[in-house]
């Protein structure tokens, strides 16, 4: 007879391990949320709390049924990225941000580890299961992949800042729609400006695609430099490769990932 452990544990392997509300709620009645208007998409408070409000602690959870509208997040998203001066208050815009669904049903918003002044910068898709309950990037099986990567050319969490593109744990791991994608994408576009490395390395084939806008698959991008271009202007030299959870999957693809990370290496220790 399967006793409750053995069905959560089979729960949490499958992926299920988000609990969305404390009680039931009737998705297939739920009535789908009006447009906004232009008005209220342009209405400065939408989706962020005001500053009176007192600040939320973890986890945050939100009515049932209630989901936050995608129109008019990506602007204002746009406009707390590029009024942040600095990563402390990045950081602070980002956590008062209430536009992206992804942070209702994750435990902690995951900025970022490492030494934001380093002169190379690791990013990722989103954070997962280890990273949601640290709060922090790259802590589970990939990131102790990466660690062992970064050691390997001599780097390690004091000398490499590493980020994701999406801040928040989609639910059960799932692939960040390309609407939160879009939500998240001035706050992590705004980071890599504010922390302005020497060189980025991007993770795997979103994260290659979101910040390189290049369609073409990884395989065929790793390995070659790239520029990253910021909203302000300045270009920053990109790398991208393969994500450490891949070559988890796939060892014998390792070989190509040490191959990307000493060419950055070599770059980092030659002067420009
Ligand atoms: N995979 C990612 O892309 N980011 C993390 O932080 C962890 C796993």
């Amino acid at each position: 007879m399967t006793n409750l452990r053995e069905i959560l544990e089979f729960y949490r392997d499958a992926g299920v391990d988000a609990a969305l509300a404390d009680t039931p709620f009737d998705r297939l009645s739920e009535e789908t949320a009006p447009a906004p208007t232009k008005a209220s998409a342009d209405r400065p408070k939408l989706g962020v709390r005001p500053d009176s409000a007192p600040k939320r602690t973890m986890p945050i959870s939100k009515p049932a049924g209630m989901t936050v509208p995608d129109e008019g997040q990506v602007a204002l998203a746009r406009e707390l990225a590029s009024g942040a001066q600095s990563l402390d208050e990045l950081r602070e815009h980002l956590s008062a941000f209430d536009g992206c669904n992804l942070k209702f049903t994750a435990k902690n918003l995951v900025f970022a580890e490492g030494n934001p002044e380093g002169p190379l910068m690791v990013i990722g898709e989103a954070p997962g299961r280890d990273e949601d309950i640290e709060g922090l990037p790259f802590v589970g099986r990939s990131g102790q992949l990466l660690d062992r990567i970064l050691a390997a050319i001599g780097m390690d969490r004091a000398s490499v800042y590493v980020a994701n593109v999406i801040p928040w744990r989609p639910p059960g791991n799932r692939t960040p729609t390309p609407q939160e994608t879009e939500i998240c994408r001035p706050f992590i576009e705004r980071q890599i400006e504010l922390a302005s490395p020497k060189v980025v390395m991007t993770l795997g084939g979103p994260a290659t695609k979101v910040l390189l806008k290049s369609p073409e698959g990884i395989m065929r991008q790793r390995g070659h430099w790239k520029t990253y271009s910021c909203p302000g202007g300045a270009e920053i030299a990109a790398m991208p490769t393969l994500h450490p959870a891949y070559l988890l999957r796939n060892p014998a693809h390792k070989r190509l990932a040490w191959r990307d990370f000493l060419e950055v290496k070599v770059r980092l220790d030659n002067p420009d």
